[in-house]
């Protein structure tokens, strides 16, 4: 198999050395992705396994003929995509009928017995994990195609976005391993991962997501597979589709053996269980241990064990006689919204949260919920003094579900977001378009404790010494009212400060002094800019070059740089118009920190595609939609959304539609793949002779 590249054969030594070497790299990093993903064991430090995919990376490079689409370098190698192909599968895929008390569970075991006449059986337990079903279909060893539930006679082809998982093997390698065969699994988004993006929104100004399963599905659906790449996703494979030609299991247990030495990910907590008295004793165990797991399950699944027995139960409908979950206890109730507050977020955003009559909620008390937005709350139509459904979704954060509006009693009122901000009084406005209404002042103090504690971390100034602890006390002591004061703080004055002696405070000079050298993208990103992550940051200095620059820059140039869109440039554009913002660049330059980027700005003017406006439609072979456009703002053109008078060029690939029409009408040029490669390498060659 190794040699069917060359049909032709004859390949000369070297060559052949090459790709053996390839093929030796793929294995070791297939067996450390393994070790890593699957077995949560891995048996190399990080470095070790950076060092082979390097590695692997370069000689693909050097000979780009000798790349597989299986090769672990490829997880992400597709565009994005203008919608979803339907899958319709091969088997149905099934659901399941719920048991929600022991009474429930005994009458279905009792069913199933008296269908098999009085024959015994082993049960297998699963956890029931809270996330989406999906099918993954291998030809040959090579994952061919991954496909949703839908609604369980078809679903939608994510083949890309499910590459990205990296327990999902991209080959499944050894003797008997079927010529085709379909694993069925449930694809999450780990508790900690979902916990760790809703931060990194709620600090970019976004509304946080609402529960893990909802995001993984929303991951799942992404056209572009950069995007699910980016995101934390994991499986447990719990069935066998099909297999041809294969080994076959005559029980469910072997099956989840026979899957764990392909390579796919099992869950540990599967166990086999031959009376219902061990049944009743895996749940109460698990209901107990839930919490303390990674995703969100919710329920146990009990499967009889003989297949045969399975095929002898058959399903009604949809659901198997066979299967059954055994639901946990409901993760909602009922209680009294006392009120809804807000809590002002470092960018600004006014998050508003419900404070609630405690209650408990399987296992935990709940004393406030999220509530998102204003739409959010309206929608809902949830009302101060309502009673309300309240979730623990996923078992992240409480959610409240809305209103039981039955129990109305005409003294709930609509909830309105302050005109004033609750902490420092300015006026607050919602920027059209967006889902949160803001604060707008920098120095407001609620904002600002959190905006101190970012401009300090790590990724931005990272003033070693400085925890949040210090931080707050630092600004308690009124040393700071904007982050441009942490230049002028002395010694002396951290010395008033409690438990704070000599040498620590020796120390946080030092590290004060040392981030004035920190580079420029880290400073950008220290100030906080709603919408501006470190690698817009740094964006911004790779084309602008200094922070007058960056700060003087009128909204059009800003879109000119890659990957800032209108919203990330208006966002920009009002950060530097306050003259607050200002006096903190002021304070910066006096006290000495670095703010030009020490390389050269690319002055956009004098660029090949300078004053050129395009729009990319529809799919391209060579590149995805935003790589194109970023090529095109590279060469210092500018990317439009919509095709208008303004539009020099369409680029259209595949499948592009009313962007066509227009262009059409308008007569705008039309330039095809191929022509826009030539463009841009006409471009390039002139970039280079300049
Ligand atoms: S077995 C009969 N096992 O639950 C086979 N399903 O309500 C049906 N699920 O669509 C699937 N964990 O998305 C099975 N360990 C598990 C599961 C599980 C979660 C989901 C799956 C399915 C739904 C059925």
């Amino acid at each position: 198999m190794i040699y069917s590249y060359y049909p032709c054969g004859g390949l000369p030594m070297a060559e052949l050395s090459t790709e053996r070497h390839i093929q030796q790299l793929r294995e070791e990093i297939d067996g450390h992705n393994h070790r890593y993903y699957v077995l949560d064991d891995p048996v190399v430090s990080d470095a070790h396994y950076d060092d082979l995919m390097n590695r692997l990376r370069e000689l693909e490079a050097d000979y780009p003929e000798l790349v597989t689409p299986d090769s672990p370098t490829q997880r992400v190698g597709a565009s994005p995509l203008e919608g979803f192909d339907e899958v319709e599968h091969p088997s149905p895929m099934l659901s399941l009928a719920n048991a929600f008390d022991t009474d429930q569970l005994r009458a279905w075991h009792k069913r199933a017995q008296d269908l098999l006449e009085g024959a015994g059986f082993d049960m297998v337990c699963e956890l029931k994990i809270d996330g989406l079903a999906v099918a993954l279909t291998y030809e040959d060893g090579r994952l061919a195609r991954g496909a949703t539930r839908g609604d369980g006679l078809r679903g939608e082809d994510v083949t890309s976005n499910l590459r990205t998982i990296k327990s999902i093997p991209l080959l499944v390698r050894g003797n008997g391993v079927p010529r085709r065969f379909e694993v069925r699994g449930e694809v999450y988004f780990p508790k900690s991962g979902f916990l760790k993006l809703n931060e990194e929104r709620v600090s970019q100004g976004e509304a946080p997501y609402a529960n893990p399963r909802n995001t993984a599905a929303g991951s799942l659906r992404q056209l572009d597979p950069r995007i699910t790449a980016s995101r934390p996703l994991d499986i447990f494979v719990y069935a066998l589709g099909y297999a041809e030609d294969g080994a076959a299991p005559d029980t469910h247990w072997a099956i989840l053996e026979y899957l764990k030495d392909l390579g796919f990910k099992t869950n540990p907590a599967n166990a086999v269980c031959s009376t219902l008295e061990e049944v009743e004793a895996y749940y109460r165990d698990w209901l107990e241990r839930k919490e303390s797991l990674d995703y969100g399950v919710d329920g146990a699944v009990v499967k009889i064990d003989p297949l045969s027995y399975q095929r002898h139960l058959g399903s009604v409908g949809r659901e198997p006689r066979w299967a059954i979950a055994y639901k946990f206890p409901a993760t909602q109730e009922i209680t009294r919204l006392l009120d809804i507050r807000i809590n002002v977020g470092r960018t600004g955003s006014l998050n508003p949260y419900a404070v609630l009559e405690p209650v408990n909620v399987g296992g935990a008390t709940v004393k406030m919920a999220t509530l998102h937005n204003e739409d959010d709350i309206r929608r809902k139509d949830i009302r101060v003094n309502d009673w309300v459904v309240v979730e623990r979704a996923g078992e992240v954060i409480p959610q409240v579900v809305g209103p039981v509006v039955s129990r109305r009693s005409g003294e709930e009122f609509e909830f309105e977001m302050p005109p004033h901000c609750p902490v420092c009084d300015t006026p607050t406005a919602r920027p059209e378009g967006e889902a949160m209404t803001y604060c707008f002042n920098t120095v407001c103090p609620a904002q600002f404790a959190r905006l101190f504690m970012h401009f300090v971390s790590r990724g931005a100034m990272d003033i070693e010494g400085m925890g949040e602890r210090l931080a707050l006390a630092v600004i308690d002591a009124e040393l700071v009212k904007d982050v441009g004061d942490l230049y002028s703080i002395t010694a002396e004055q951290l010395l008033t400060l409690e438990r704070m002696g000599e040498k620590s405070a020796g120390n946080l000079m030092k590290s004060i002094e040392m981030s004035k050298e920190r580079p420029l993208p880290n400073i950008i990103y220290a100030l906080g800019i709603r919408h501006v992550g470190y690698e817009t940051a740094d964006a911004l200095v790779r084309h602008f070059g200094s922070m007058d620059s960056i700060a003087q820059a009128c909204e059009e140039e800003l879109t000119s740089v890659p990957g800032v869109g209108p919203k990330v440039a208006q966002s920009i554009a009002a950060h530097f118009a306050q003259e607050s913002s200002r006096a903190v660049i002021e304070k910066l330059r006096r006290a000495g920190v670095q703010l030009e980027s020490g390389v050269a700005a690319q002055d956009g003017s004098s660029r090949p595609l300078a004053g050129l406006q395009m729009v990319v439609t529809g799919r391209l072979d060579a590149m995805s939609r935003s790589q194109a456009e970023d090529r095109i703002k590279e060469l210092g053109g500018s990317v439009g959304s919509s095709v208008s008078k303004k539009t020099r060029f369409l680029v259209v690939g595949e499948g592009s539609g009313s962007k066509l029409d227009q262009a059409q009408k308008l007569g705008t040029e039309i330039l095809d793949e191929a022509r826009f490669l030539k463009l841009l390498e006409r471009s390039l060659v002139e970039e280079a002779a300049s």
